[in-house]
C-alpha cells in the first residue's frame, strides 16, 4: 500500500456557509470542518510520539504507512484552515472560541493523557468518522445537488483519502497499545480501543453540536419566527436521519471482530482519489507535459 500526498485545486474564495441548497446539511458539514484544523495536527504530534515505540525492523512497513498518513493529515488541516476563513467573522462569533477550546482540550491530552490513551482517540476519530464518510459517498448523495463544486471537492478529497488511509491508526493503535500477553490483548486490543471510539465521539461531539448549533441560530437571525421553527424541525430531522444511518456502522467499528482492513472502500473512491492525483482534473499539480 501507498498513500500519496494529493494537492487539490480548491477555490476557497468562492466558498461560503451555506454551500448547500439544504441550509442545515452545509451548517453540520461546516461545524465538521472546524475540529479537524485542529484535531488532525495533534494526530500528527501523537504519532510523533508513538514512532518510536514501533520496532524498526518488524514494523518496517507500519512505519512508512505512518510517514505517508503524516503526510495525507497534514495537508488535510491545512486545507481545513483555508476553508475556515469564511467564519471568521463578526457574524459567527462562536465558531473561533469553540474551535479553541477543543484544541486546549487535546493539549491537555498531549500533556496529561498517556500515548495509549491519546493513541485510542485518535483511532477512535479515524473509525468513528470512516462511518460517516461511507454515507457522504452513498447515502448523501443526494444534498449534493445544486451544490458549490468547490466545497464538494474538498469533503470529497478529504474523506477519500480517509477511507484509503483506513487502516494505519488502527495497526499503530494495536502494534503499541496491544501486544503482549493476553490480559493485554484483550483489555486494549478490544475493550480499551470502544472506550477510545467512545470517548472521541462524546468529545467531539461536545464541540461539534454547539459549532452546528451556533451557526444556525445566526442564520435563523435572518428569517421570520415562522422560517426559524421550519429550519428547526429540519435540523432535528437531520439529525435524527443522519444518527440511523450511522448506527449500523457503528455497532461494526464496536464488534470484537472489528478490522478496517475488511472495510469494503465506498463505491467510486478510485474515480474520487484520480481526480485529485498530479495530473487529475481537481489537482493543484498539472500533469507533466
Ligand atoms: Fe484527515
Ligand atoms: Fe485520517
Amino acid at each position: 500500500m501507498k498513500l500519496p500526498v494529493r494537492y487539490p485545486q480548491i477555490d476557497f474564495e468562492s466558498c461560503f456557509p451555506k454551500w448547500a441548497p439544504d441550509l442545515e446539511f452545509s451548517m453540520m458539514m461546516n461545524s465538521n470542518s472546524i475540529l479537524p484544523a485542529h484535531l488532525e495536527p495533534y494526530i500528527i504530534k501523537v504519532f510523533a510520539q508513538a514512532k518510536p515505540h514501533l520496532d524498526p525492523v518488524r514494523d518496517a512497513a507500519l512505519i512508512r504507512e505512518l510517514d505517508w498518513f503524516v503526510a495525507q493529515e497534514a495537508q488535510h488541516y491545512r486545507q481545513h484552515i483555508r476553508f475556515n476563513r469564511v467564519f471568521q467573522t463578526a457574524r459567527y462569533p462562536e465558531v473561533e472560541k469553540l474551535g479553541k477550546a477543543y484544541a486546549a482540550d487535546l493539549d491537555g491530552f498531549l500533556k496529561n493523557r498517556s500515548l495509549i490513551f491519546n493513541l485510542a482517540y485518535t483511532e477512535g476519530f479515524e473509525s468513528g468518522g470512516g462511518v460517516f464518510y461511507r454515507l457522504w459517498f452513498e447515502k448523501l448523495r443526494a444534498f449534493r445537488m445544486g451544490a458549490n463544486e468547490e466545497a464538494l471537492k474538498l469533503w470529497d478529497w478529504h474523506y477519500a483519502e480517509e477511507f484509503e488511509h483506513r487502516e494505519v491508526a488502527y495497526k499503530i493503535y494495536m502494534a503499541v497499545a496491544a501486544r503482549g500477553n493476553w490480559a493485554r490483548r484483550i483489555w486494549y486490543g478490544y475493550f480499551y480501543r470502544v472506550y477510545g471510539v467512545l470517548r472521541m465521539i462524546a468529545h467531539g461531539t461536545q464541540y461539534s453540536r454547539p459549532i452546528a448549533q451556533h451557526l444556525l441560530e445566526v442564520e435563523r437571525g435572518d428569517m421570520t419566527p415562522a422560517e426559524a421553527a421550519e429550519s428547526k424541525k429540519r435540523h432535528k430531522r437531520l439529525t435524527r436521519k443522519i444518527t440511523g444511518m450511522t448506527m449500523g456502522g457503528l455497532l461494526a467499528v464496536l464488534s470484537p471482530f472489528y478490522n478496517p482492513a475488511r472495510k469494503p472502500p465506498p463505491k467510486g473512491l478510485d474515480e474520487v482519489l484520480q481526480q485529485f492525483d498530479t495530473g487529475g482534473s481537481s489537482a493543484k499539480i498539472p500533469a507533466k507535459a
